[in-house]
């Protein structure tokens, strides 16, 4: 990433109108349309999030790529090849995001594991296995700024041709944007928050001027299903997003956000199987051929059902308000988990959080086939 001085070019007067904002998008024309930004760890087959919200009519002001499962340059170049490959590339804008979390390191993390015990899903900490990255793995571990070429190499892929928006960290341009839109932008979280933090901590505005956060993070209750399935089953309950980046977690959930939405054990409820695979694979296009080959089955829809919900909560129907903290000491066995509180009984300073409980699984269900069936291109978008 290009060194730049942040705090100096935040503090000039350029910001507020600054040529860094997105490229002028089609949809522009629809005012009434919900902007959102989507920040994720994007992969081969992790791109539904945007296709959920393209298939809703949202206005996508840009894509933000973070460190969660891989590093964020790698995840960032796979929403460039993703949207290159749906034509998608001329009108949403990808923002790469910061490389490293706020603290954590994969040293640091695995001193941790040898102390405290193994993460069943590592995400972005796994070692580093050149093996592996050969055959087409994302990287983990090792120089956060190395690109994996082979990932992209695959059947139905390629590597991007389309480029990042500017040189514009993630953080800088989301507080750009929310303060072109104060009130109207949805941040949406299917990765670590390091880059919602950095929006947090460099505009003390930030977080009070969005729509509202919603998370796919955040596991309450699930210290039994570690220990009474396989290790593949406990690591579908690795709180991955939150565990890779627990300071960054703490400073979002206890920002000013109007609203902030966790959808946690709900994230699982939806799993993948073959024959759903194949039902989506009935309509050809690139986006079904990537879900098909590369999804994977016995993987719960997290990121996909975080979507669903942000752009129709009428699908949740069951779900609780608590307060919440994230455990942040490094000694702790619960390290980057949240842990929910009543108000009599909580710390100062914590945010009320929506939590969801459950939701109709077959409204969900038939949101992902249809934005994957029948994605919205940047023609549909000038049309809006
Ligand atoms: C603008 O977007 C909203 C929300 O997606 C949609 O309901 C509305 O029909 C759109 N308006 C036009 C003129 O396309
Ligand atoms: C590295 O990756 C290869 C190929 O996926 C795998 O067979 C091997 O077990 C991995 N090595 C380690 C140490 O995890
Ligand atoms: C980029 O262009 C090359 C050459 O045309 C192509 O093979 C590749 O698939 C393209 N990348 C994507 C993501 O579409
Ligand atoms: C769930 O969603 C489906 C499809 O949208 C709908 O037909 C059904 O009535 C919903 N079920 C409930 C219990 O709301």
């Amino acid at each position: 990433m290009r060194s730049i001085d942040i705090l100096t070019t935040l503090a000039t007067a350029t910001l507020l109108h600054s040529a860094h904002g997105a490229r002028p998008r089609p949809s522009e024309a629809n005012m009434t349309a919900p902007k959102v930004i989507l920040d994720n760890d994007w992969g081969i087959a992790q791109f539904i999030p945007y296709l959920i919200a393209l298939d809703a009519g949202w206005d996508i002001l840009g894509l933000v790529s973070d460190t969660s499962d891989s590093w964020a340059l790698q995840t960032g170049l796979h929403a460039l090849a993703t949207l290159e490959r749906g034509g998608l590339s001329d009108c949403i804008p990808v923002y790469r995001g910061a490389d490293y979390p706020l603290l954590q390191t994969p040293n640091r993390f695995q001193a941790y594991e040898a102390l405290l015990g193994t993460l069943p899903w590592e995400g972005v900490f796994k070692r580093e296995n050149i093996t592996a990255e050969a055959e087409g793995g994302d990287p983990t571990s090792g120089d956060p700024g190395r690109i994996v070429r082979a990932a992209f190499e695959m059947p139905y892929y390629g590597y991007p041709n389309a480029t990042f928006a500017e040189d514009t960290p993630a953080a800088m341009f989301m507080v750009e944007q929310v303060r072109k839109y104060p009130g109207e932008i949805t941040i949406y979280s299917g990765g670590a928050l390091t880059n919602i933090a950095l929006a947090v901590r460099m505009d003390p505005t930030f977080a009070q001027n969005t729509k509202g956060l919603f998370i796919m993070g955040g596991y309450v209750d699930r210290m039994v299903q570690q220990t009474t399935g396989d290790v593949f089953q406990a690591s579908l309950v690795s709180d991955i997003n939150f565990v890779v980046d627990p300071e960054a977690a703490k400073i979002a959930l206890s920002a000013a956000f109007p609203k902030i939405t966790l959808v946690g054990n709900a994230a699982n409820l939806l799993i993948s199987t073959q024959e759903f695979l194949d039902e989506i694979y009935e309509v050809k296009n690139p986006y079904s051929e990537l879900v098909h080959a590369y999804y994977g089955t016995g993987l719960p829809f997290w990121d996909e059902t975080a979507a669903a919900v942000m752009v129709d909560p009428s699908i949740v129907t069951d779900s609780v308000e608590f307060y919440v903290d994230i455990d942040t000491a490094y000694s702790s066995p619960y390290y980057g988990y949240i842990r929910p509180y009543q108000a009599a009984l909580m710390p100062p300073g914590l945010r009320s959080v929506s939590y969801v409980n459950n939701l109709n699984l077959t409204a969900l269900a038939s949101r992902i086939k249809h934005s994957v069936q029948y994605p919205k291109g940047c023609a549909d978008l000038a049309s809006l």
